[in-house]
């Protein structure tokens, strides 16, 4: 089998294909964003919680490093990352996971001339879960068909995670953020918002609903070749009533994507596009507006020459924030950013870190609880981790810090 015999699978309606990626109502591999449905985000984001709140313990750490301490996963990034092979590897090793990578294909066998996909069935002789980021866009999916192939063949076929597939999508970086959004909009946490601001704030915003329901979001910068933010937009459409803005400059690889926008519009998204971070709707200011901003980087290295002399010719000021236009936002609304950002346009300048609507670093280690509950669902010990979980918070009588 190679790359080719996948291709016409490729192009189909992604409501098509994530039945394929699902086993028994669960997922097998996690693909794409589509594959998400808004009862397992809900589940998800409870489950990280727990994790979360277990491993403030000794106890519940030890606990939690039982549960899938029997299982090996494969970090195979062949194209830079930093957080989310972090990440990953901390939620492998919260579970008790045992991992191992590649990271240069240049020290594997594809230097022999092997091929992608026999790299990746050999990963799956010795490892329970492979995850993966490539520059190619369709490599991970094209995994996921040969695992599904396997198991048709009665052979060994292990989960597919994609961390990241070339400009398309990076779901569990939108499982992050809708964790992270959750929480932010949960006001209940201190960390995220102290119980005294959650009064201030229900008396001010009297019709601020909880989580992600309900919200003007603002998503800024490369929304062309942003993947995070093809993710998340297909997340957020699952939820009620929400308001999408997009921020980016007059280019048309930098704008949203046409497929993108089509499809927000037929989920039911009120959906807006705009220049510049000072634009208005209705004569107000949408920073005024908005409940969340969503910053995100220029991604040069996907720039062809032409393009490159492009955008280096845009006025990118329109795109930052500063001080003067945090200080126009909302007291609540978090700012978030999947990170890196860019320190030489500086989209997000580091005086704005201090600010506690700077959610981008609490941001990236809910990347940890979120992707550690998203691979308890994969190996399916969900059933033991509430049994964890209510041993340690219920037993004993201690208040459980998240109602379930
Ligand atoms: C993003 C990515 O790799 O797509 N980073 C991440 O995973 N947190 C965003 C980016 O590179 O701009």
């Amino acid at each position: 089998m190679d790359l080719t015999d996948f291709e016409w699978r490729l192009t189909r309606p992604a409501r098509m294909k994530a039945n394929e990626f699902e086993r028994e109502g669960r997922l097998k591999h996690v693909i794409f964003a589509q594959q998400f449905t808004r009862q397992l985000l809900d589940k998800l984001c409870v489950m990280a919680d727990m994790i979360r709140e277990l491993s403030r313990s000794k106890q519940g750490s030890d606990d939690l490093r039982r549960l899938l301490s029997h299982k090996r996963a494969m970090l195979y990034f062949t194209q830079p990352s930093t957080r989310t092979f972090l990440s990953f590897m901390a939620a492998c090793q919260i579970l008790g996971i045992t991992c191992n990578e590649v990271r240069d294909p240049s020290t594997s066998s594809e230097m022999k001339r092997e091929s992608p996909l026999d790299s990746i069935r050999m990963f799956s002789s010795y490892f329970d879960v492979i995850i993966m980021r490539s520059k190619l866009p369709d490599f991970a999916e094209c995994c996921a068909y040969l695992m599904n192939e396997l198991e048709r063949q009665e052979r060994r076929s292990v989960p597919i995670v994609n961390g990241g597939a070339g400009t398309d999508q990076h779901p569990t970086q939108a499982l992050l953020d809708i964790y992270t959004i959750q929480r932010t909009f949960q006001f209940d946490h201190r960390e995220h918002a102290p119980r005294s601001r959650f009064h201030d704030l229900r008396r001010r915003y009297t019709d601020l609903s909880l989580g992600p329901d309900r919200k003007v979001y603002a998503f800024c910068g490369d929304l062309g070749r942003g993947r995070t933010v093809r993710s998340l937009v297909e997340l957020l459409s699952l939820f009620e009533d929400v308001t999408l803005y997009f921020i980016a400059p007059e280019h048309e690889t930098l704008k949203l994507d046409v497929d993108v926008r089509a499809r927000l519009v037929k989920a039911g998204v009120d959906l807006h596009e705009f220049d510049s971070l000072d634009a208005t709707i209705d004569g107000v200011p949408i920073l005024e507006k908005i409940d969340c901003l969503y910053m995100t980087r220029i991604q040069r290295e996907h720039n062809s020459a032409q393009q490159e002399s492009e955008i280096a010719a845009l006025d990118l000021s329109h795109f930052r924030l500063t001080t003067d236009r945090v200080a126009r936002m909302k007291s609540y609304a978090p700012i978030l950013h999947p990170f890196p950002r860019d320190s030489v346009v500086q989209e997000i300048p580091t005086e704005i870190d201090q600010d506690p609507r700077a959610m981008y670093f609490r941001q990236a280690r809910n990347g940890m609880w979120a992707r550690a509950a998203l691979l308890v669902h994969l190996f399916d010990v969900v059933d033991d981790l509430y049994l964890l979980y209510d041993r340690a918070f219920k037993e004993h009588g201690e208040p459980s810090p998240r109602g379930r």
